[in-house]
């Protein structure tokens, strides 16, 4: 009999001190070689993924931004976050050493000590915009996921400087630097359509006053199929920057409860319209649910940066999207019956 297996470690208290209190995170208890999953991770059966709801033959659009300038470029980036409201973007600019460097620094903050960890925690941190975490609140959840993080706010290259984990903070700043023409590039694309012309300073902010970057790590799992690494769920961000390593595991919702599996390609970013694009978008832009399955086999990294509004804006469609909506109404004799 394995006596991992027989240990009290299923009962709840000390699950929480192992994995929350001491820092040692759902990587710990992976880490520990347990042949089954402890029962907060299991998942009801109707948020597990099985093969049968995923569509292999569909994917989200590849979208070659060489040529960003150029409109059939800008055209498949608004089709795209119309139509799927993901898609996955390549000679985007942001050199590769950049991206290899932030997905090594990720592992090396995972890696380290629990109790280097652990002083990010929600307790120890020495500030409320760095976070390091798991998935655990059981009187939140029904049942727990197979992740942990690392979430950092960003305010300024200072502030992070002086708060930020120093295994990664350097090289998760200069993929924060190195990926922001990129947003400004698709933001541009995507209010082009929306007769939305020019992006003034009060835009601007609604679309990108405030950013927050994740490291995620889905530590191996003894059985992945009763569990998720993130459940279904939508971003809050305008958009969404997602470099994800080679293991894949990403699903994105597709057609009648389907999934759509995110395929790791090398040097790319995954993007995403979230919901406050969504809302300024008046619909147009897509804000799609998307979830992580859990690996038996690998560990997995990504890092998304999530680009917000500022946390106290208030938003709404853009005034040039209602434009467009009355001036339809109106033309068409609004109001008046049939
Ligand atoms: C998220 C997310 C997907 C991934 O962090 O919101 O959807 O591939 N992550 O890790
Ligand atoms: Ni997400």
């Amino acid at each position: 009999m394995d006596p991992i297996v027989a240990t009290p470690i299923s009962e709840s208290s000390n699950i929480t001190d192992l994995v929350v209190t001491n820092g040692n995170g759902v990587k710990g208890l992976s880490e520990m070689g347990l042949k089954t999953l402890p029962k907060q991770y299991i998942q009801p059966v109707e948020e597990r993924i099985t093969v049968s709801n995923i569509l292999p033959q569909e994917s989200i659009p590849i979208i070659d931004m060489s040529n960003w300038d150029e409109q059939k470029v800008s055209e498949s980036i608004c089709d795209a976050a119309e139509k799927w409201g993901f898609f996955q973007i390549i000679n985007h600019g942001v050199p590769i050493e950049v991206l290899e460097n932030v997905k090594d620094a990720t592992h090396r903050f995972f890696n380290l000590p629990a109790e280097e960890k652990r002083k990010f925690s929600k307790e120890n941190s020495p500030s409320n915009s760095v976070r390091f975490g798991t998935s655990f609140s059981p009187e939140a959840e029904k049942a727990l996921e197979w992740k942990d993080y690392l979430s950092m706010f960003y305010v300024s290259e200072d502030e992070a400087s002086a708060l930020w984990p120093s295994a990664c903070k350097d090289q998760v700043l200069e993929y924060m630097r190195g990926s922001e023409p990129v947003i400004q590039r698709l933001l541009e694309a995507l209010m082009k359509r929306i007769n939305v012309k020019e992006i003034d300073e009060t835009k601007k902010s609604l679309l990108m006053g405030s950013k927050r970057i994740n490291l995620n790590y889905y530590p191996i799992c003894p059985n992945p199929e009763l569990t998720v690494g993130i459940g279904r769920h939508s971003d809050v961000s305008t958009l969404t920057i997602l470099l994800q390593d080679d293991i894949g595991g990403l699903y994105v919702q597709g057609n009648n409860d389907s999934w759509v599996h995110v395929p790791p390609i090398s040097g790319s970013l995954v993007i995403n319209v979230g919901d406050a694009l969504q809302i300024m978008s008046n619909g147009r832009y897509k804000s799609i649910e998307h979830r992580v399955v859990a690996n038996g086999s690998k560990n997995r990294i990504s890092d998304p940066i999530f680009v917000n509004p500022r946390p106290d804006d208030m938003i709404g469609p853009f005034p040039e999207v209602l434009a467009r909506v009355l001036f339809n109404y109106a033309s068409r004799g609004g109001g008046g019956e049939a």
